[in-house]
């Protein structure tokens, strides 16, 4: 893994895509060469002089030959709403790539990719990589509304294949949590004889435990992104620890993604 840079990035676009959702298009040409799916920046939001503190986020879209990482983002707080304000050709500054990457067993073939809310950005890359790997992606997108499942058009572009979708109010797709068309998935492709060698989700946390829980019923290799609240975002400050089975971790330079069966919900 590379080591993390400090990288001043120009902001090409910041654009709403859905309700209360943004993708941020920035220039940052070490980091869009370097990011391994599944680690994340930490970005500096200007003029916050009273919130020092960065905010961790997942590269949603990258373009190497152009230099461009894209952040999709929620608007949950007073960071968020800052970055909803700034426009193409201010800068923010990035500390990146940081973390450990989806780590993918070698011989899972076949992999299932489970995503709720803005829980579809870290999973997007990893996609794109097991695409390029020839290995085959099924994916799952749950969200609130139609207007929300802001990525289905991308997975869909991606795969070749509209995603399998729900809606908690059934504007699109199955009506309810995504669980349902998981369980669905795990069941169809085990009677297909070809049973998913992997499994990767994140999300609200009520669903990475029960889709981990999930996997590990249908006995397949399940890794989560755990969303810890972050100050330094180098594994000094423990304010991201995480409960395992071997002990407190990091979750920012031990994680963010970690295997299913050492996280204590
Ligand atoms: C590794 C990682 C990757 C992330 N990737 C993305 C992403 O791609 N897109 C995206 O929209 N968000 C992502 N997040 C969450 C994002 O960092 C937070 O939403 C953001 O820091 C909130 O900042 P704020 O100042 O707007 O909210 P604050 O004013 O600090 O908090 C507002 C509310 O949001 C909650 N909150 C704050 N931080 C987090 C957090 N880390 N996880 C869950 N809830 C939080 C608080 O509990 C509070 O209820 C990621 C988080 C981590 C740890
Ligand atoms: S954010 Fe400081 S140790 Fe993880």
């Amino acid at each position: 893994m590379t080591k993390p840079i400090s990288e001043p990035a120009f902001i090409r676009a910041n654009e709403p895509v859905g309700p209360g959702l943004y993708l941020m298009t920035l220039e940052a040409s070490g980091i869009a060469r370097s990011i391994e799916p599944g680690q994340f920046v930490h970005m500096r939001i200007p003029a916050m002089d009273d919130h020092i503190l960065r905010r961790p986020f997942s590269i949603y879209g990258r373009s190497v030959e152009n230099g461009l990482v894209e952040i999709l983002y929620q608007v949950v707080g007073f960071g968020s709403e800052h970055m909803t304000a700034l426009s193409a050709s201010q800068s923010v500054e990035l500390i990146g790539p940081i973390g450990r990457p989806w780590r993918p067993p070698a011989a899972a073939s076949r992999t299932l990719l489970v995503a709720g809310g803005v829980g579809s950005a870290p999973l997007f890359l990893l996609a794109e990589k097991l695409i390029a790997e020839k290995r085959e992606v099924d994916v799952v997108l749950g969200a609130q509304t139609a207007e929300a499942l802001v990525s289905r058009s991308r997975y869909e572009a991606l795969l070749q294949e509209p995603p399998r979708c729900s809606t908690d109010d059934g504007s699109f797709g199955f009506e309810g949590f995504c669980t349902p068309l998981v369980k669905k998935a795990l069941v169809e492709a085990e009677s297909e004889g070809r049973p998913y060698g992997y499994l990767a989700v994140c999300g609200p946390e009520p669903l990475m435990r029960l889709v981990a829980n999930m996997a590990a019923e249908h006995d397949v290799p399940c890794e989560v992104s755990l969303e810890r609240r972050m100050a330094c975002g180098i594994g000094a400050c423990l304010s991201c620890v995480v409960k395992t089975t071997s002990g407190l971790k990091r979750s920012c330079v031990d994680g963010p993604v970690f295997d299913a069966r050492e996280v204590v919900w």
